[in-house]
C-alpha cells in the first residue's frame, strides 16, 4: 500500500488531506466525523477579527461615557478572551477527540488584537495557527506597498507571539504573487495556502440588489492554484497547501505533481458529504500503485515549473497560434 504520510508545517500527517477552515469542522462532533473518514488534518472554522470588534464595541460605547481612551485600550484588550473563550474550548475538546493535527485559523485584518489571544491558542494545545489575511484593496489612496507591509506585519507580530508553526492563507490579488510569497515566509509563515475563495457577490436583477454569489467553488477554478503551486514549488522557503477548487482525487494528484505539500478540502466535503475525503483517498492510492509510485516524495513536485520539461508553458499567458502552433 502507498505510504502518504507527508510532513505539512512541521506536522506529521498520516495523509496530505486538509479540511479547510470552514463551518462542517466548528463543533467536535464535525471534526470526529471529518478524521474518522480519513483526514490527515483539520484547520478549524476561522475565528474573525470582527468578532472580537464586536465585543469591544460594547465596551466601547460604555467607556466613551467616560471618556477614558487609554482604559478602552486596556478593557478592550482584556475583553479579548472573553468573546473567544469559545473557541479556546473547541481547541482544547477537539484536541482530545482526536489524533490529527488540529490548527487553529485567525481571520486577520490588522495586527492589532491577536498577539495576546494567540498565546493562548498556543497555550489550549493548538498544532499550529492558520492566518487568513483578507484586505480588500479597495481604497484606491492606499499603495501595494503599503497593504503588502500589513501582511508582514501582521505574520511577524503572530511569529512573535506563538511557538506553533503558521500558516498564511492569501488570495492571488498580488501583483508579484512569487515575491510576496517568498517574503511571508521569510517573515516566518511555515506555509502558504494558495488560495483563499473570497466571499462572493452577484446582482439580482429582478429585484436590483446586490445578493451573495455561488458559495461553493467548481474543479475548474482549480487552475489559478495548480499554476502558483507549480511555480512556486521548490522556490520559497515553505510548504505550500492548495486549496480552491479541488473536488476528487484527480484533483489532488495534480496539486501534489505540481508540488502541494498538502490539499485542502471544503466545497467537495459540502455537495458531496465528509465521506468524499475517504474516496479521495482511495482514488489517490489506486493511481499511485496504478503508476509505480510507492510513496508521495516520488509524486509530489515531479510536474513542478523547477522540474518540468516543459517550463515555459506554466509562463504562457495568452493564447498564440502563430508561433507555437498551438492555440
Ligand atoms: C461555508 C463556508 C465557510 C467558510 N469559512 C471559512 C473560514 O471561516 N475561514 C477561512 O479561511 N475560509 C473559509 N472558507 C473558505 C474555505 O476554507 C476554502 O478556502 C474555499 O471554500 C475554497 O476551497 P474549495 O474550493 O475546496 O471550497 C469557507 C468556505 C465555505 C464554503
Amino acid at each position: 500500500m502507498a505510504d502518504l504520510s507527508t510532513k505539512y508545517m512541521g506536522l506529521d500527517l498520516k495523509n496530505p488531506l486538509v479540511v479547510a477552515s470552514c463551518s462542517l469542522v466548528n463543533n467536535v462532533e464535525g471534526i470526529r466525523k471529518c478524521v474518522d473518514v480519513g483526514a490527515g488534518a483539520i484547520v478549524l472554522k476561522s475565528l474573525f477579527e470582527e468578532q472580537i470588534h464586536a465585543e469591544a464595541k460594547d465596551l466601547e460605547e460604555h467607556l466613551w461615557l467616560y471618556g477614558h481612551s487609554e482604559a478602552f485600550e486596556y478593557v478592550s484588550k482584556l475583553a479579548m478572551p472573553l468573546g473567544p473563550r469559545e473557541y479556546l474550548k473547541l481547541i482544547e475538546k477537539a484536541k482530545s477527540a482526536v489524533s490529527v493535527p488540529v490548527i487553529a485559523s485567525l481571520n486577520c485584518i490588522t495586527p492589532r488584537w491577536w498577539a495576546d489571544y494567540a498565546k493562548q491558542l498556543d497555550a489550549v494545545g493548538a498544532d499550529g495557527l492558520e492566518l487568513n489575511i483578507s484586505v480588500m484593496p479597495s481604497d484606491p489612496g492606499r499603495t501595494s506597498e503599503e497593504i503588502e507591509n500589513l501582511y508582514l506585519e501582521i505574520v511577524e507580530t503572530l511569529r512573535a507571539s506563538v511557538k506553533v508553526p503558521i500558516a498564511v492563507k492569501i488570495g492571488s490579488d498580488f501583483t508579484s504573487v512569487a515575491r510576496m510569497a517568498d517574503r511571508l515566509a521569510q517573515r516566518g509563515a511555515s506555509a502558504l495556502v494558495l488560495f483563499n475563495r473570497y466571499y462572493q457577490i452577484d446582482i439580482d436583477i429582478e429585484k436590483i440588489a446586490v445578493k451573495p454569489g455561488y458559495r461553493f467553488s467548481s474543479p475548474d477554478e482549480m487552475s489559478i492554484p495548480l499554476r502558483w503551486i507549480a511555480l512556486l514549488a521548490g522556490r520559497v522557503g515553505c510548504d505550500l497547501a492548495a486549496s480552491t477548487g479541488v473536488h476528487d482525487g484527480a484533483g489532488v494528484i495534480k496539486q501534489l505533481l505540481a508540488g502541494a505539500t498538502v490539499v485542502q478540502l471544503c466545497s467537495t466535503l459540502y455537495l458531496n458529504g465528509v465521506e468524499r475525503i475517504g474516496q479521495i483517498l482511495r482514488e489517490i492510492e489506486e493511481w499511485i500503485d496504478g503508476h509505480g509510485f510507492t510513496s508521495l516524495s516520488e509524486v509530489r513536485g515531479k510536474l513542478s515549473q523547477m522540474q518540468s520539461e516543459h517550463p515555459e508553458l506554466y509562463e504562457r499567458l495568452q493564447y498564440i497560434k502563430a508561433l507555437v502552433g498551438i492555440e
